[in-house]
């Protein structure tokens, strides 16, 4: 087997004995699909990873940057506490709209708010507005963003809040200190950014699997 063939057949396997299906998730997918959406949703058992990252870390509050047709919110969502809340950031009005169409089949519309707008923008008026600290964020919008996404997310972390970026490794393509790609450009300096910040203590793991080989940056940080 190729290798992606052989990644993906264990990803089957890992959700067949894991991963058991989930109410709704399915269909989540298959709406994103009808509507026209690319196919760049985190895996199922990436989407299970987040969940239980967020629930380990009894995340009450969390703020998603990037929200495509909801399936990584629904995950992260279905981890919260009751009265807990997911905020979550979206540009395309497309994209927002099979989003909120999910979140209402999903029964999750009381605890997930979707901010429509450029993501910088939305993190601009949190700040502004004194938003309560978040437990948990999840970065995983447009890659160029993500220094100014860190950025934010230190600030409206609170002390011990943990942080997920997504798509870090690009297959293979963060080492490339030569890139010119705007992708990676925009994760080193992000990487960068979290490696000089002494509040900061933090890890990657690279991940392959149904959605080729990639990476989640996990980080904790402090007050
Ligand atoms: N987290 C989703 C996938 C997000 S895909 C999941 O795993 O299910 C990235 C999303 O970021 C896309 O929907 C894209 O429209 C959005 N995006 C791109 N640029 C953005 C920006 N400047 N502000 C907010 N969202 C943006
Ligand atoms: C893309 C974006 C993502 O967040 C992802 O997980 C995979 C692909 C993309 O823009 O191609
Ligand atoms: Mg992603």
């Amino acid at each position: 087997m190729r290798d992606t063939v052989l990644w993906a057949a264990v990803d089957d396997y890992i959700e067949e004995q894991l991963v058991p299906e989930e109410d709704g998730m399915q269909e989540v997918l298959a709406a994103c699909d009808a509507g026209g959406l690319p196919a760049i949703a985190v895996s199922t058992a990436q989407g299970k990873l987040l969940h239980l990252l967020a629930r380990m870390h009894g995340a009450k509050r969390v703020l998603e940057v990037g929200t495509l047709g909801g399936y990584s919110t629904i995950w992260l969502a279905r981890a919260l506490p009751e009265g807990g809340r997911v905020v979550t950031l979206e540009l395309d009005a497309k994209h927002a709209a099979v989003a909120r169409a999910n979140f209402a089949r999903a029964g999750l519309a009381h605890a997930i708010e979707l901010r429509e707008g450029p993501a910088a923008d939305s993190l601009a008026a949190l700040h502004a507005e004194g938003a309560e600290p978040f437990d948990f964020v999840f970065i995983d919008a447009d890659k160029p963003g993500n220094p100014v996404y860190v950025d934010w997310a230190l600030k409206l972390l609170r002390d011990g809040g943990v942080l997920v970026l997504d798509n870090v490794v690009r297959e293979g393509g963060v080492i490339d200190a030569a890139s010119e790609n705007s992708a990676v450009l925009g994760t080193r300096a992000a990487i960068e950014r979290l490696s000089r910040e002494p509040r900061v203590s933090a890890t990657a793991i690279q991940t392959v699997g149904a959605k080729g080989y990639d990476g989640f940056l996990l980080a904790l940080v402090r007050g």
